[in-house]
């Protein structure tokens, strides 16, 4: 991993992936997330199809996962072929326990990750223990996803709902294009009481094409930290 910052929590990133990649059975359809926890389940099912002869296709969510879906040799498939897919399995920024409502998007891929999970009869977050929150927005920004068009007013309006609202970029100051090619403003709300309320008025705005709040979505959450394992459904 040359030239990137070491990531302390990346052994328990790997010990929640590879529990969750055991779900995939033969003959699946999977979602494939994004992030660095995702690559962890892209890697274990690239082991299993090798060393387990594990048969499974997949869709996945950005075009860095497709390439290392590619790399492992993991067939992939398309909506065509499987409008619905029997699991998903994606990373999280925040986890909100009781409700397993999360924050995604942090990676850029909130868009296609959504659409993945919203096809997946099963949606499995996992993630190292340090994504949970008592309130979602109390540690990450909510990305929004918008069209370039316009971007100022979607991004006003997104100040009036009380974020303090900002383009990601690039380090050299360009901005940041998602796999579809639209911008995403990343939105500081603090605590948020009322996700669903919240989750509305994000979606009222136009030129805004989704969020980064995944309210009852996860079926189930995989963490891993220092007590070891813990599934919540
Ligand atoms: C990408 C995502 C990721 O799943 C999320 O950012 C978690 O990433 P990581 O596993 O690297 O902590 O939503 O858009």
């Amino acid at each position: 991993m040359t030239g990137q910052t070491p990531d302390p929590a990346a052994q328990f990133k790997q010990q929640a992936a590879e529990y969750a990649a055991a779900f995939v059975k033969d003959g699946m359809a999977v979602g494939l997330g994004t992030g660095s926890t995702a690559k962890f389940v892209v890697a274990e099912l690239g082991r299993r199809m090798r060393e387990e002869g594990l048969r499974f296709c997949a869709i996945p969510t950005s075009d860095a996962t497709e390439a290392q879906a590619r790399e492992e040799g993991i067939p992939l498939t398309t909506f065509a072929q499987h409008p619905y897919l029997d699991l998903a399995i994606d990373g999280a920024d925040e986890i909100e326990p009781v409700t397993l409502n999360l924050v995604k998007g942090r990676g850029g891929a909130l868009l296609r990750e959504k659409i993945v999970a919203a096809a997946a009869k099963q949606f499995v977050v996992v993630a190292d223990a340090s994504k949970y929150v008592d309130h979602l927005g109390m540690l990450c920004p909510v990305p929004v996803e918008v069209v370039p068009f316009g971007w100022e007013s979607a991004a006003a309006r997104l100040a009036a709902l009380g974020a303090q609202v900002a383009p990601r970029k690039h380090a050299n100051g360009s901005f940041y294009l998602t796999d579809e090619k639209n911008l995403i403003m990343d939105c500081i709300f603090g605590p948020i009481t009322d996700p669903d309320a919240l989750s509305r008025s994000i979606y009222a705005i136009v030129g805004v094409i989704e969020h980064g709040l995944f309210l009852h979505m996860a079926t189930q959450t995989i963490t891993a930290g220092p007590e070891g394992i813990k599934v919540l459904d």
